[in-house]
């Protein structure tokens, strides 16, 4: 069958519109749906997932150009599927155990639970020999009970975050189960190398799955290819926005509300203790107590948006951010003039594009991300070659934009240095460094992402 005959259907844990309250549709949070969106509509492809409701109902939505097949969650499947082994289990161990994983069974179950309703509902919808790709760590037993219903089609995970060395993911009482779940994909994608050669270490260690050849694994009968596809942003479309008049103007008028300062300082970022959000927070204030950075002239505007505000590590997240900003803030703001902007928002992209531009230093500082886009979006906004770039040794990004200042968050004496460097740094340096990632980027996009990744899937 040629390839173009092989309708698309992607499944995610979120659709990419998201039931409000009021029962009005909204864009989903998070940096998939962002880049997944395009490709979807592209192909006129169908979207599997969950409207962020709980108990909600499951009638087809046509928007956006695509099928949205809504999958029915519980309020109960809400806590334990999602809040619970998603995000208290999965997240902050794939993220370098970073906060202590609970282990729960009933939380287990229900994962089980829902991700058997997302492979019926696929199995119900795909048409014969579709292409069907998975996303993320909600859905890794899909692959397999997908292939358990409908043998024609073709399946493909994609990890959005990073998949955690084989020393921390065999603390996961059900870690056989994943794998095997994983095994039944016939094309395995992950950020960076690094994932891939832990998913493969995992697989041979803990099931005994065999490596025929780099990136080729054979498991009960059959093989599976496994791979890194860094994911990107829609580059044309973000500088398009980007040099339109209409941001123009709202950058002007950002910097003029801001007070005109000599360099605005700009974090953008999900409310997440994997983001580092309250270490750049801290070397801002220690370099400002120091006096090597200077309230009339320095100010940093943090944009964080609210997420899983249901579980309690980002409450507590969400605590000490907002108290470290009340400290600063205390200590250095003057009438009228706050040194540090914060925002518990989530920001339009045609709020959030000006932002970027305004932004004379980005800092990107996680403690661990599978890619972040965000960097990616503050180069691709960067229409007038300007800016500079402080990014997480630990970001996926980091692989790609090796021209930004590369810092390890966890050193606070580099994070002040760095931040120091970006705020001082000459044009003269500032722009040949965001012109080579300008470029580099212009060759990666999303589309060049799904290309690849659909390409492998189709012909394997
Ligand atoms: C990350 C994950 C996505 C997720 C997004 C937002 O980017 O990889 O799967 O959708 O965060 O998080 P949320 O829990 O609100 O879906």
């Amino acid at each position: 069958m040629a390839p173009t005959e092989r309708p698309l259907v992607v499944a995610a844990n979120r659709l990419p519109l998201a039931r409000a309250e009021d029962g009005s549709w909204t864009t989903s949070p998070g940096g998939l749906v962002r880049a997944l969106l395009p490709t979807v509509q592209e192909t006129k492809g169908s979207w599997v997932g969950w409207t962020g409701e709980r108990d909600g109902q499951a009638e087809v939505v046509h928007a956006d150009g695509i099928d949205l097949y809504p999958v029915p969650i519980t309020s109960d499947e809400v806590d334990r599927y999602y809040e619970g082994f998603s995000n208290g289990t999965l997240w902050p161990l794939y993220h370098d155990a970073i906060r202590e994983s609970n282990y729960r069974s009933d939380e287990w179950d229900s994962y089980v639970d829902v991700n058997q309703r997302f492979a019926i509902q696929i199995a119900n919808i795909a048409p014969p020999h579709a292409a069907v790709w998975v996303h993320d760590y909600h859905l890794q037993l899909v692959p397999g009970l997908l292939r358990e219903l409908r043998n024609d089609v073709r399946i493909g995970w994609f990890n959005h975050i990073p998949f955690p060395p084989l020393e921390l993911f065999q603390r996961l009482p059900w870690r056989s189960e994943i794998i095997k779940g994983l095994l039944g994909a016939d094309v395995l994608g992950f950020q960076r190398r690094q994932g891939a050669h832990n998913f493969m270490s995992a697989a041979q260690n803990l099931l005994d799955a065999t490596e025929l050849d780099e990136g080729l694994v054979h498991y009960e009968g059959r093989n599976v290819n496994v791979g890194a596809y860094p994911i990107s942003i829609d580059v044309e479309d973000f500088e398009l926005q980007a040099s339109g008049r209409a941001t123009r103007q709202r950058t002007a008028q950002i910097r003029s509300r801001l007070g005109d300062p000599e360099v605005i300082l700009l974090g953008v970022d999900r409310l997440d203790y994997t983001k580092g959000i309250g270490n750049r927070l801290q070397a801002f204030g220690e370099l400002l107590d120091q006096g090597r950075l200077d309230p009339e002239r320095h100010v940093l505007v943090q944009v964080a948006t609210p997420t899983r505000e249901g579980v309690e590590q980002y409450q507590d997240e969400r605590r000490e951010i907002e108290q470290i900003v009340g400290e600063i803030n205390g200590r250095h703001s003057r009438l009228g003039f706050p040194v540090i902007h914060y925002l518990y928002q989530s920001l339009p992209l045609d709020e959030l594009i000006p932002l970027y531009r305004a932004g004379d230093v980005m800092l990107v500082t996680p403690f661990r991300d599978g890619m972040n886009l965000v960097a990616k979006e503050y180069v691709a906004a960067h229409v007038d070659g300007d800016g500079v770039l402080v990014l997480s040794e630990f970001t996926g990004a980091a692989d790609e934009l090796g021209e930004a200042l590369l810092v390890n968050p966890h050193d606070d004496h580099a994070l002040q240095n760095t931040i120091v460097r970006a705020v001082e740094m000459h044009r003269h340096e500032r722009r040949p460094r965001m012109e080579a990632m300008r470029k580099r980027l212009e060759t990666s996009t999303v589309s060049d992402w799904a290309k690849s990744f659909l390409d492998v899937l189709i012909d394997s």
